[in-house]
């Protein structure tokens, strides 16, 4: 029996009316879920309802993850600081988890620094630790994204439609190195995606937003 991270309770998601309500599902340790459904439907508001960003209009978000580091957000926008370099942004992530917060210019503890190096490493950007991430085309910028919530080792990662405009190299690096951590840090992850050929390649379970309903597909 695989450890429950996350528990939705006929949860409704919207803002002043409903966008998808009645959800009722379960998010186990090792899952890859991608979430799929046109623009406009309500994707990125799930994510944000998981998250806790917003609140749910009805209904119980119960996360068992922890509430500091825990959980890995990768915003469709990145929410990468320009003009801080590769580094600094990577080195963020590792921040959150820490149990108290060090400012940027103190230094973060050697076990987060390796981390930080490894994750790095395994996404292919390390030669460009010292530049400045606006520099970067929105593929390496991507990767520096991705690197941070690797090196946060989170329970529960989100993303939102990280792999849109990634050309198949960076695909494959980005989506292995997180493959990886989540096999590593026994977690889980839920990726919105508009490609779905690209999503049903990586996910084990496919959620599909339609109707106001998210439906659980087979996989095949
Ligand atoms: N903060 C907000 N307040 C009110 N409505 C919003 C807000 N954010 C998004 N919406 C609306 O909710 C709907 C779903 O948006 P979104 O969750 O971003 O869909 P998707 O990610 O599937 O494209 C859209 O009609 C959008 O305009
Ligand atoms: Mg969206």
């Amino acid at each position: 029996m695989s450890e429950e991270l996350v528990h939705l309770h006929n949860v409704s998601v919207g803002y002043d009316e409903p966008l998808i309500e009645g959800i009722n599902i379960e998010i186990f340790a090792g899952d890859v879920i991608a979430v799929l459904g046109p623009s406009g439907i309500g994707k990125t508001s799930l994510l944000r309802t998981i998250a806790g960003l917003i609140r749910p209009l009805a209904g119980e978000v119960e996360l068992a993850v922890p509430s500091r580091g825990g959980l890995g957000y990768i915003p469709q926008r990145l929410g990468l600081v320009g003009n801080l370099t590769v580094r600094g942004n990577v080195e963020m992530g590792t921040r959150v988890g820490l149990s108290r917060w060090y400012p940027p210019f103190v230094p973060v503890p050697s076990k987060q620094r390796n981390y930080v190096d490894q994750a790095m490493v395994d996404l292919g950007i390390d030669h460009l630790a010292e530049q400045p991430v606006r520099i970067l085309s929105g593929g390496q910028q991507r990767r520096v994204a991705t690197a941070k919530t690797v090196a946060q080792r989170p329970k529960l990662v989100l993303a939102d439609e990280f792999l849109g405009e990634l050309d198949d190299d960076n695909v494959d690096i980005v989506m292995r190195t997180v493959n990886q951590a989540i096999k590593a840090e026994n977690s889980a992850m839920i990726m919105v995606e508009h490609h779905e050929e690209l999503a049903k390649g990586v996910a084990n379970r496919i959620w599909r937003i339609t109707g106001g309903r998210l439906v659980e597909e087979l996989k095949r």
